[in-house]
């Protein structure tokens, strides 16, 4: 009888190597690839460029497979355990790193009925990690951009964002990692916050800040990375004005807009009832939703409704009204935001809205409450986490020491020791300052 041989892979650029793996395996039988959806991939590090659906495809037409089947967890062993097969083909990078982990668990498990792991000399001179490179150079469409939040929000437990205001913001969101237990832990989009796109430009969170010099602005960050952004609409200003920003924000690639349930001057809900919030009607909110549903061209853009009653210092139980009618609206996910520190009421609405309503994404905003980690706040039910200000917020201060210490000893060595950049990394943060 055929063997049965099993490769898993996630397939978002084939090179040779995937080519010579497959070609190899199936020397040794018939070949079934386990194709790592994005959820599995998401778990360890970026989300595929390419969908589930197109990797599947363009593995199944490679000559030398015979089968293409999902893998759902970064972990082989649930569809080991459903194939047993004789073998599992790997390249043979695996025998060190993080990965030497998993090849010790699949080798453990097939044991079981006899399997055997074949690893196969790694290509050399092909390195995902520049092609990766390569394709952030050559940028992203605005489709791909836009549909990529809903991918994210399906595939990771938690999605982290954090805000930009220029392109140098965008830039560190777009290229800043750390390591993290051997994961490589980066930030998944961006937040275009009315607070720091007012304050970066001297002017207070008010609206004043037009929606057209906001995206004047926007595009800066847009031209230098590939991650998707989620634009804070503030009230979103009329309905009959929120369907051009509805259009303008699609055609641009965003992926999402927020906005809140208030009516008149719009101040920062991080004032709390120490300024007038006042809310919309749910009645009048649930028609600016709808007019911006349907407004959008295509099925991937999302209204995101903001719920603003526990910063007007109402109850839990009037958020959740609103956010079930917001839903019903057409309401794409549903924003909660509170400036209490101990987190407990919008813990109480997430745990309450999610015993009704368990597919709707929750998005929060922890500014006050940033005790709670991101796999707490996912534990509530909260899908996607904005950290919201907190790029401008550390730049500011860096900036006032800096122009106190050039006046306080009138020269600027002290300043450029204490709290500047080196000239020659200034120069060399950007690729492409200097032209050989
Ligand atoms: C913003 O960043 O502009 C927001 C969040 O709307 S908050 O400032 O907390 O209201
Ligand atoms: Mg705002």
């Amino acid at each position: 009888m055929q063997k049965l041989v099993y490769v898993g892979m996630s397939a978002d650029m084939i090179h040779p190597g995937h080519l010579n793996i497959i070609k190899e395996a199936a020397k040794l039988g018939s070949v079934t690839v386990g194709v790592l959806t994005d959820a599995a991939v998401a778990s360890y590090k970026r989300l595929p460029y390419l969908t589930y659906e197109q990797r599947a495809e363009i593995v199944s037409n490679i000559k030398g497979v015979d089968r293409v089947i999902p893998q759902t967890t970064l972990d082989y062993v649930p569809n080991l355990l459903k194939l047993r097969p004789d073998y599992v083909v790997h390249g043979d990078d695996w025998l060190v790193g993080v990965q030497a982990k998993t090849r010790q668990r699949i080798i453990e498990t097939m044991a079981e009925w006899g399997g055997k792991v074949i690893d196969i000399p790694y290509t050399q001179g092909i390195s995902s990690t520049a092609m990766n490179q390569h394709i952030k150079e050559i940028g992203t469409t605005p489709d791909i951009r836009l549909k990529r939040l809903r991918r994210l929000i399906n595939a990771k437990k938690v999605v982290r964002i954090l805000e930009s205001h220029n392109g140098l913001t965008g830039l560190i969101i777009e290229n800043t990692s750390v390591m993290v237990n051997g994961i490589k832990q980066e930030f998944d989009g961006m937040w275009a916050s009315s607070l720091t796109d007012s304050t970066s430009k001297g002017k207070p969170d008010i609206e004043a800040v037009d929606i057209t010099n906001r995206l004047h602005d926007l595009n800066d960050a847009l031209e230098v990375t590939t991650k998707p952004v989620i634009f804070d609409g503030d009230t979103g200003g009329k309905n009959e004005h929120f369907v051009f920003t509805v259009r303008t924000l699609e055609r641009l690639g965003i992926s999402a807009v927020i906005i809140e349930d208030k009516v008149g001057l719009k101040q920062n809900s991080l004032f709390g009832v120490d300024a007038i919030q006042k809310q919309a009607t749910i009645e009048d909110f649930c028609s600016k939703i709808k007019a911006g549903k349907n407004a959008q061209i295509t099925d991937d853009f999302m209204v995101i409704a903001r719920v603003e009653s526990l910063i007007a210092g109402k109850p839990v139980e009037d958020a959740l009204e609103r956010a079930f009618a917001y839903v019903d609206a057409g309401a794409d996910g549903v924003m909660i935001h509170s400036k209490n520190k101990d987190g407990m009421d919008i813990k109480e609405f997430c745990l309450r809205f999610r015993e009704k309503n368990t597919t709707t994404p929750l998005v929060a905003v922890p500014t006050t409450y940033n005790q709670f980690t991101e796999d707490e706040l996912a534990q509530w039910g909260i899908n996607v986490v904005i950290y919201a200000n907190h790029l401008l917020r550390s730049a500011y201060p860096a900036m006032v020491n800096c122009a106190k210490s050039i006046l306080e000893h009138q020269r600027s060595l002290e300043a450029s020791q204490d709290y500047c950049m080196p000239i020659k990394e200034i120069l060399e943060l950007i690729p492409g300052t200097k032209k050989n």
